[in-house]
């Protein structure tokens, strides 16, 4: 695991937009998947507007959402698929057949993950995975507890992602599973990196990097991938020794 700290967000997203740019000037049909919520907005405005203005083509990847709140429309502006369609899909123009996002709503979820697991197999594994660190260390919706093992599946989530989770809507709204890649997606991608800023995540990154690695905080996962990165703001690393 390689741990970068950067000023602050706007430095931070600069950076993670210029990996997954490098990324696909160097590999034009990569696979890359991301989280939606606050940490990856800027990168996702930043990677758009330079794959704009630098004439990157976007028009071979593969795109994979990490996840989605079961039960919730795209056009509900909580959802992880409105995130992704406005910031990512529709500024970079990116077509239907090439973008890959869980239906939260779908009558068989189960048929939704295997879908998903077979495209990832079919593509050759994830090159880039890009992900956030929820308040009680989830990645995805892999809420503590997880099985380290799994790849696609629905979950009960967590009470702290319930009510922390209510910052993405805007009337309060019933959450109660999700439907996520699996933590062996993450193990088994190609290189993954953990964005964090801010003060509220310094506790999270210490445990994340500095605890002993346990599925009770799934972030401590990090630890254990070969080209794993944590690329934080000076908030997000206040903590570290
Ligand atoms: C969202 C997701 C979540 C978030 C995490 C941090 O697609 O997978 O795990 O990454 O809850 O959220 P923010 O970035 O809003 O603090």
């Amino acid at each position: 695991m390689h741990l970068k700290t950067f000023k602050d967000y706007s430095s931070l997203s600069a950076a993670v937009a210029a990996e997954i740019i490098a990324l696909i000037k160097n590999k034009p049909d990569a696979v890359l998947c991301l989280a939606s919520g606050a940490s990856p907005k800027l990168t996702c405005s930043l990677t758009a507007e330079r794959a704009i203005k630098e004439n990157v083509d976007f028009s071979q990847i593969t795109f994979i959402g990490l996840d989605e709140w079961v039960g919730i429309p795209p056009e509900n502006e909580g959802s992880c698929r409105y995130f992704f369609d406005t910031l990512f899909i529709e500024p970079l123009n990116l077509s239907p057949s090439q973008t890959h996002l869980f239906d939260g709503l779908s009558g068989n979820l189960q048929k939704e993950c295997k879908k998903m697991d077979h495209l990832i197999s079919d593509k050759g594994g994830i090159d880039l995975m890009i992900v956030g660190i929820g308040m009680n260390g989830h990645i995805g919706f892999n809420e503590p507890g997880v099985s380290f093992d799994k790849y696609c599946h629905v979950i009960e989530l967590d009470e702290t992602t319930v009510t922390i989770g209510q910052k993405y809507f805007k009337e309060t709204t019933i959450l109660k599973q999700g439907i996520t890649l699996g933590l062996k997606h993450l193990m088994e991608s190609k290189q993954v990196i953990v964005i964090a800023n801010g003060i509220k995540k310094a506790e999270l990154i210490r445990r994340a990097v500095g605890d002993k690695v346990t599925n009770y905080f799934p972030a401590t996962i990090i630890q254990q991938h070969p080209n794993g990165f944590v690329m934080i703001d000076e908030e997000a690393a206040s903590l570290l020794q």
